[in-house]
This record gives C-alpha cells, structure tokens and sequence, in this order.
C-alpha cells in the first residue's frame, strides 16, 4: 500500500466530516476517494480494467445507498434541482450542459489518437558465427576454413564453372521459394516470413560475409543461430538434413557468381 495516498484520501474525508458536507458531497467524495485508493494507493498497479469493473460496483453502491430513502433522495437532489433552476446558476449550467459531451468526445479523441506502433525488438542480423561446426560428422573450421571450390577460380576455370552449374540448380531446387528466382529476397513464400530472406543481390550482404559464415547460416539455419541472434522467428531451414556439404558449398559459389558480387576475403574479416 502506498501509505501517503492511503493518509491523504483518509485526510480528506475527516475534512468532509468536520465540514458537515451534504449528502451529495459525501456521495462524489466517496466515488473520488475509492477512485484515487485503487488508482494510486497501490504499490503495484492495477489494470485499468480491474479499476474501471470496481468503480462500476462502487456507482452502482452509492446510487443504491443515496436512493435507499425518501429523505436521502431528497437530500441528493435538492442542490441538484437548485442548480437546475436557480437563476444565479444559469451560466454554470449552461457550461455545463457544453463541458459533458465536450468531455465525452474529448476522451473518444484521445483514445482514438494512440499511436499504434509495433513492439521493438532488436536482433543482430550477422551475429558472430562458432569458430568450428559439425557437418555430416565433418568438423568444418569456420574461421581458418575456405570454400574448396573457390581456388579452381583461377586453377581450372572450366571445373569451377561446373561446381556454379551445380550451385544454380541447387538454388533453384531449394532456395528460389523464398530467396526468390532474382535473389533478391522476394520468393513466393515471403508474405508469411518474417524476417523476410535475404536479398542476396543488396551490395551490404554477401560482399561483407565470408563464404565460412554463410556455408554455416546454410547449414545451420534459422534453429543454428545462437542466443544473440534473437528474438528470431527465421524460417531458414538448416540445410545440413537435405543437402550434401559439397551441394551447400556449390550454393555459395552460385550466390557469388549469379550476383556478380565477391566474398569477403579472410584477412578482411580478421580486421
Ligand atoms: C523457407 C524459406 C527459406 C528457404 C527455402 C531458404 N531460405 Fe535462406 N533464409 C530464409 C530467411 C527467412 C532468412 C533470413 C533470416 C536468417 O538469416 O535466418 C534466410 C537467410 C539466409 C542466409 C543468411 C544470410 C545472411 O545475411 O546472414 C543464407 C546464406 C541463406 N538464407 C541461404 C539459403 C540457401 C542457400 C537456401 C537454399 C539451399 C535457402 N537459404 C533457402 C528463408 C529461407
């Protein structure tokens, strides 16, 4: 409990008792008070639903208890009816007869204009990868590692195009659904994904990563991600259940070659 508010509201009620308020002070006193109890003299607080179902049962007490009697209806309602038709308070009840739809409609304004805004989590894109994976029982050394086709580059260039060949189709018999048929991210199945694959062909990609970290993001999938890397909801497989290591690899040389884009050299990333 939140003693000063508990004081305060006590306080203000010995006030009202000293000061012999009538009936319909007491009324709007105890609906005030209760209000501000639960309101702030929690610690912990409570939903506004709780607050506004208990203020409901609170109305509902005080009309019962106001309406109980014939005198008591007539004490609630004779400064009521006064101010009705006294002329002394033409002005106020004029303001008043403005302030309440003005108040209704201010209060409808003011919860129609919450901003929706999504909730906020942040994610690292390229957390950084285990230096040593396990493939088909293969340990696979990401950090010294290199893809084993890349150096027919410029030893068998002809070989190196057949390794592409083979990457092509394995992209465009398991990637192309989602990476799309461009590699530009935006396969068929992107409307229901979120994060939605990556564009391959986006010049901050592929030329910043190494081909180690990807073969490990195609092997691993979204479940190989560590902790860092969520919240993540990836629905990148983990290729390693379907594809042989080689065809994972070809993938890569693919990704580069159909991009025209290079990857990341080791000492760069070393950097
Ligand atoms: C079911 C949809 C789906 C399929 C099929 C799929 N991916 Fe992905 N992929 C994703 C999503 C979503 C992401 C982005 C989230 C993430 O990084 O996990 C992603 C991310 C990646 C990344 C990480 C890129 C980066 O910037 O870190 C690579 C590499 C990748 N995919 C390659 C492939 C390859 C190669 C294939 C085919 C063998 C493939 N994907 C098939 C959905 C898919």
């Amino acid at each position: 409990m939140n003693i000063l508010v508990v004081l305060a509201v006590v306080a203000a009620f010995g006030l009202l008792r000293f000061g012999r308020v009538s009936l319909l002070v007491w009324a709007g006193a105890w609906w005030v008070g209760i209000y501000v109890l639960l309101r702030f003299g929690f610690t912990a607080p409570i939903p506004a639903s709780v607050v506004s179902l208990y203020m409901g049962i609170v109305s509902i007490a005080i009309l019962a208890y106001v309406s109980s009697s014939q005198e008591r209806r007539d004490e609630i309602s004779r400064p009521l009816v006064r101010f009705m038709t006294d002329k002394r308070y033409t002005a106020f009840l004029a303001a008043t007869v403005v302030a309440i739809p003005a108040l209704a409609a201010a209060n409808v304004y003011v919860q129609m204009n919450v901003p929706l805004q999504p909730p906020l989590f942040s994610r690292t894109v390229h957390p950084a990868s285990p230096s040593e994976i396990t493939v088909h029982d293969k340990k696979i050394d990401l950090d010294a590692g290199e893809n084993p086709f890349r150096h027919l580059e410029a030893s068998s260039p002809t070989e190196f195009r057949t390794h592409v060949e083979n990457g092509r189709k394995v992209y465009y018999r398991n990637c192309v659904f989602c990476h799309g048929d461009n590699l530009a991210g935006n396969g068929m199945f992107v409307h229901g994904l979120d994060p939605i694959p990556t564009n391959f062909t986006d010049k901050g990609t592929l030329p910043m990563l190494r081909e180690t970290f990807l073969f490990w993001r195609i092997a691993k999938g979204g479940p190989g991600l560590p902790e860092e890397g969520g919240p993540w909801d990836t629905a990148m497989p983990a290729w390693e259940k379907f594809l042989k290591e080689e065809e994972m690899w070809e993938a890569i040389l693919f990704l580069y070659d159909s991009t025209g884009q290079r990857p990341r050299a080791k000492e760069e990333a070393a950097k």
